[in-house]
């Protein structure tokens, strides 16, 4: 089997829309990326499924969606002003930057060869800062959140009230976060702007010894039910060295990437501490009362926080082959239908004798119940060659016995098996296949 590169990656999102270099009519800029037509699709479609998967799935979960901006005592109060840091190293040779944990600093310089190169390790906080108003000064420092988690953090108390919650439950939330990395390389997997999926979960003190394994069995569970082969996914339990400052144990989900073993999320218990924080910076009282013993304590907190960005990037490394068919090659893309950007595509044979404009009329009445496509230029392998490399899961024909007698061939992406189904039994046939689904 061929191998899986991240550069193939990188061309086939380029090649058919999936992700752009941010402004890049003007040299791009580091660590930021656009998602092109298809790609947006992929990307809301692996959030939706993990939002379902968690307020709707699970039992006691709601949602919230926080400001990106918030008041800067957050951040002080969390910790982040003062310790959300990497240390950071320059090569005085070639000014390359790096972050000290990941290289040799004995070693040459991986930039220029240079030994001995390096400055003293720096400190460099990761969060960046903006201001409110007309002047920049320490009064209207804001920061573009480094997590999305502070913001539900934040809001616990206005939602146990209003949505009457009682603990244990949890608070999810999706949306961008913002850091100012060091080292962005490896596409889409380290940005400066990327997306998180996290869920905070409230939980009596001592409970979480309970919950904590409970969530990381959910959250590998997860990828399992978005088809990602079970082989590319493995634990890591942090070491007392990486802990962060906020966690008393953490595990990182990793997958097998192209370029190896690396994070894809991160499930930490966090104890009462961002709530104790919050209680004493703000002065508010952060305490839980629970109505049937009422006992008051603060809750501690069980976090999962995946990387949506970073999810697009492992789901595309997970779905891609390049296949050695009998006659011919293929880049298929074997995507779990639930999150494929494109469900159905309709296929005419030809474009005369009335073919494309029954196969136009259906794909607009498919409209109503999936994302579709309509292609009718080039030959038919070909157009099938398309769709199997955005990882569309059904194609359905449209030929001259069509016309005749209303049934169509339906062609499944990874079998590559065909089968004549009436043009009414489309919605449910695709249904029930997807119902079906087997990572091959
Ligand atoms: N609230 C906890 C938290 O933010 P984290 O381990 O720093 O924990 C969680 O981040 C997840 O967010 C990571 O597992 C990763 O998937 C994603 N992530 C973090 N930094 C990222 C970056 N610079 N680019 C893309 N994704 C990132």
């Amino acid at each position: 089997m061929a191998e899986v590169t991240l550069d193939k990656i990188v061309s086939l999102c380029k090649r058919r829309g999936f992700i752009f270099p941010s402004s890049e009519i003007y040299g791009g800029l580091n660590g930021a990326y656009d998602y092109g037509p298809l790609g947006v699709n992929l990307k809301n479609n692996i959030r939706d499924f993990w939002w379902r998967e968690m307020t709707q799935i699970h039992d006691d979960i709601v949602g919230i969606d926080a400001s990106i901006l918030m008041n800067s005592q957050v951040w002080k109060a969390s910790g982040h002003v003062s310790n959300f840091t990497d240390p950071m190293v320059d090569c005085k040779v070639c000014h390359a930057r790096f972050r000290a944990d990941q290289i040799d600093l004995k070693g040459p310089c991986p930039n220029c060869g240079n030994k001995g190169s390096f400055t003293e390790p720096r400190n460099f906080n990761l969060m960046f800062v903006t201001h409110i108003g007309p002047t920049a000064d320490d009064a209207s420092t804001v920061y573009l959140r480094p997590e999305t988690a502070q913001g539900i953090y934040v809001n616990f108390k206005n939602v146990v009230t209003s949505a009457r919650m009682k603990v244990p439950f949890g608070i999810a939330q999706v949306g961008k976060s913002f850091r100012n990395e060091i080292t962005t390389k490896n596409f889409i997997f380290r940005s400066c702007e990327f997306e998180q999926m996290e869920m905070q979960w409230f939980c009596k003190p001592g409970t979480d010894d309970t919950w904590f394994p409970y969530w990381r069995e959910q959250r590998m569970a997860f990828y399992g039910k978005m088809g990602i082969r079970v082989d590319h996914l493995r634990w890591h339990q942090h070491g007392p060295d990486e802990l962060a400052f906020y966690a008393k144990d953490a595990y990182d989900i990793q997958y097998l990437f192209p370029m190896g073993w690396q994070e894809l999320e991160g499930v930490h218990d966090r104890t009462d501490y961002d709530l104790t924080q919050h209680q004493k910076f703000s002065g508010k009282d952060m305490n839980y009362l629970d109505p049937m013993t009422n006992e008051k304590y603060i809750p501690y907190i069980v976090e999962t926080s995946a990387g949506l960005t970073r999810n697009v990037l492992m789901v595309l490394s997970d779905a891609y082959e390049e296949q050695q068919l009998k006659d011919d090659t293929r880049v298929v893309l074997h995507l779990h239908p639930a999150i494929a950007p494109i469900k159905v595509a309709v296929l005419p044979l030809q474009k005369k004798d009335g073919l494309a404009e029954y196969a136009s009329k259906l794909e607009h009445d498919l409209r109503h119940y999936f994302v579709t496509d309509y292609d009718v230029s080039g030959a038919i392998g070909r157009r099938y060659r398309r769709q199997d490399e955005v990882g569309t899961p059904y194609c359905v024909t449209v030929d001259y016995d069509t016309l005749k007698d209303n049934t169509v061939t339906i062609r499944y992406r990874d079998s590559m098996e065909q089968k004549r189904i009436r043009i009414e039994d489309i919605p449910a046939e695709v249904a029930k296949a997807d119902a079906a689904y087997k990572r091959v």
